[in-house]
């Protein structure tokens, strides 16, 4: 299968007509379907067009080079855009937030503790939370295939990452982290989002309680993990030893800090991640059946662990089919710090830059048939003659997703370790995928367990 090659960029920069309300700029389409609207700027207008957002200046990039030179001058060109207060309370000073000398201090500590090496010990967590899933599966079942996935991807986030020593100290985190999420996202799509941040509004109050709780917990974890730190294999004891270049070490609000980072960034997204990969298979019986014995045969009848993850070629396509499709991150963007140019032309300072996965991914120009779930197109060769950022579920330059092995790792064994035994057949009929913070199904997503 051939891939065209990007063409030079030679358009101007094409306004599109503001809707008629001239404060508000194209806020109201934005806000009404953010997707159809991104997706219709790009047929409509071009690969790069400028928008209002109310009164702001916005930039919409959908060509994949164009994309990447946004994403190289992350941190320096180009900084992210400011959290919402809500986020900074359950975040604190975690990576997410900084910018500057802090973030690089923040990324090199952390990185090493979440690279390849690393993830080869976690992987055994990550299977053994998919087999005892699995063990709990029914035949006929009934299931919340979406609620379910949250539950697993959450159970392993918390092992991984806070490694908990019992069931009662994973509660404790899972039910604290789950609370502050909600109220979190009840905040940022709802009415509360306009309400001063000072004001105590009931949701406000139980994310602080949760909070409380969270903090109360996990540095409890961290004394606890002081005395054998060095012996364990979890994210928090690999963060208490990890130095800087002075032979710093993080403090104990800082390991915190990063560790619920880690585990907002990645529980939700591969839990998600997975939820649409059951229904893409759900509709795909044939590519359900070629996974499952992919996995058969791999395993056998033993335990998965992390050497079976090269081998499981197929469920690697699926799940990078399944993240073109339903990319969790679907707008990655950032605001122009100084006079700047993309793709040759000017960007003034302070301009707000949008890139979507999900309008890039379903370009016909790199993905021919693009709506189509086809994990079969993944072949080394197509890989090698994509353009750089036409698949880009993870970002790309300095702040590229620094979790991106982990949740290839755990999204490809959970698959194959439950698709061994069981597929979850979500019902038939289209589930919309909603734009919020992360994607998601537009609607519940009931289904039925059937043994394999
Ligand atoms: C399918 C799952 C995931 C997807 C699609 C995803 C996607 C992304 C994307 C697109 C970014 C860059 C955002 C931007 O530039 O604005 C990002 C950042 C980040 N991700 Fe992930 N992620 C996933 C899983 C994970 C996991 C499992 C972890 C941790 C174990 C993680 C930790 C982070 C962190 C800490 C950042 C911020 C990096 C920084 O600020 O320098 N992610 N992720």
């Amino acid at each position: 299968m051939s891939v065209p090659t990007v063409p030079a960029y030679t358009e101007p920069v094409r306004p599109v007509p503001a809707s008629r309300t001239p404060l508000l700029g194209n806020l109201p389409e934005f806000a009404r379907d953010p997707l159809a609207f991104f997706t219709r700027l790009r047929d409509d207008h071009g690969d790069m067009v400028e928008w209002r957002l109310g009164r702001q200046r916005c930039l919409f990039l959908a060509r994949p080079d164009h994309v990447g030179e946004v994403l190289a001058g992350a941190e320096s060109t180009f900084v992210h855009a400011q959290m919402p207060p809500t986020f900074l309370q359950l975040h604190g000073e975690g990576m997410v937030n900084s910018s500057g000398d802090a973030w690089r201090r923040k990324r090199a500590l952390v990185q090493p503790a979440i690279r390849p090496r690393q993830v080869r010990a976690y992987a055994r967590t990550m299977a053994q939370c998919a087999e005892e899933f699995a063990d709990g599966l029914k035949a006929g079942e009934r299931l919340d295939i979406r609620r379910h996935m949250l539950k697993l991807t959450q159970r392993i986030a918390v092992r991984t990452l806070f490694g908990t020593d019992t069931a009662e100290q994973e509660a404790t985190v899972g039910r604290t982290m789950e609370v502050a999420q909600r109220e979190i996202g009840a905040e940022l799509g709802g009415f509360a989002s306009m309400v001063p941040s000072w004001v105590p509004t009931p949701g406000r109050l139980r994310l602080k309680a949760a909070i409380t709780e969270l903090d109360a917990e996990v540095l409890r974890l961290i004394k606890a993990h002081k005395q054998s730190a060095g012996e364990r294999e979890d994210l928090i004891s690999r963060l208490m030893t990890a130095r800087d270049e002075q032979g710093r070490s993080l403090t104990d609000r800082e390991v915190r800090d990063e560790a619920v980072t880690l585990y907002v960034a990645g529980h939700e997204t591969t839990g998600t991640t997975l939820t649409w990969a059951w229904y893409l298979l759900s509709d795909h019986p044939e590519v359900l059946a070629k996974l499952a014995g992919e996995a058969r045969e791999v395993f056998q009848d033993r335990f998965p662990d992390h050497d079976d993850y090269p081998r499981l070629t197929y469920t690697q396509q699926v799940i990078k089919e399944t993240l073109r499709l339903y990319p969790p991150v679907w707008l990655v963007y950032a605001h122009a710090t100084e006079r700047s140019t993309v793709g040759g032309v000017r960007i003034p300072a302070g301009s707000r830059v949008y890139t979507s996965p999900w309008v890039t991914h379903r370009d016909p120009r790199w993905f021919p048939d693009p709506e189509e779930f086809r994990p079969e197109r993944w072949t080394d060769a197509f890989d090698a003659t994509l353009p750089a950022h036409a698949w880009f579920p993870f970002g790309g330059g300095p702040r590229a997703c620094p979790g991106a092995r982990f949740a290839l790792v755990e999204s490809v064994l959970v698959l194959a370790t439950v698709a061994r035994r069981f597929s979850l057949r979500v019902d038939p009929g289209e589930i919309p995928a909603k734009a919020a913070l992360t994607l998601q199904p537009g609607r519940e997503v009931p289904g039925t367990v059937v043994a394999a």
